[in-house]
C-alpha cells in the first residue's frame, strides 16, 4: 500500500528533525574549535559538506516538488517567502565558502543555522499541513523516491 499523506507528511518531519541535529552537530563543533582557537578547517569542512551535499540538494528537491505543489492558492505567498528563503540560503553557504577568518566562519555557520531552523519550522508547521489538507495535492505521489526529502 502507497504511504498516506500523513505518513508522508511525518517522514518529511523526520527528516528534517535529523537535518536540523546533524547541521546543528557541525556547527557547534566548528564554534567551539574557535573558540579553542584550534585548527579549525576541518570542523569549517564538515560545515560546508553538510551544506552542499544535503541541506542544498534537499532545498532544490523541494523547489521541484513540493513548491510548485503549493504555488498556488493559499499557500502562494508562503512559499513565495520560503522561495526567497531558499535563495537566502544558497547565498550564506556561497559567503561561508568564500570565508577565510575563522570567526566570519563561526559567525556565519551559526546565522545558516538560525536560518534554517525557522525556515524548517514554517515547511513543518505551516506548509506541509497546508498541502496535507488541499485535497489537488497527493503528497505521497509527489515525493515518491524523494530520498532528499524523507529519507
Ligand atoms: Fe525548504
Ligand atoms: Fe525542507
Amino acid at each position: 500500500m502507497p504511504p498516506t499523506d500523513a505518513e508522508t507528511a511525518a517522514a518529511i518531519a523526520a527528516h528534517h528533525t535529523e537535518m536540523r541535529a546533524e547541521l546543528n552537530r557541525r556547527i557547534a563543533n566548528l564554534v567551539a574549535t574557535v573558540r579553542d582557537g584550534a585548527p579549525h578547517r576541518e570542523a569549517a569542512r564538515g560545515v560546508l559538506t553538510y551544506l552542499e551535499d544535503d541541506l542544498l540538494p534537499h532545498a532544490m528537491a523541494e523547489e521541484a516538488t513540493l513548491y510548485p505543489a503549493g504555488s498556488v492558492g493559499a499557500t502562494a505567498l508562503l512559499v513565495r517567502a520560503m522561495s526567497a528563503e531558499h535563495e537566502g540560503l544558497v547565498a550564506r553557504v556561497a559567503a561561508f565558502r568564500a570565508e577565510q577568518d575563522p570567526l566570519g566562519l563561526a559567525a556565519g555557520a551559526v546565522a545558516i543555522g538560525a536560518l534554517f531552523e525557522s525556515h524548517l519550522a514554517k515547511e513543518n508547521d505551516l506548509l506541509i499541513p497546508a498541502l496535507v489538507a488541499n485535497p489537488d495535492v497527493v503528497l505521497a505521489e509527489l515525493l515518491a523516491g524523494m530520498h532528499e526529502l524523507i529519507g
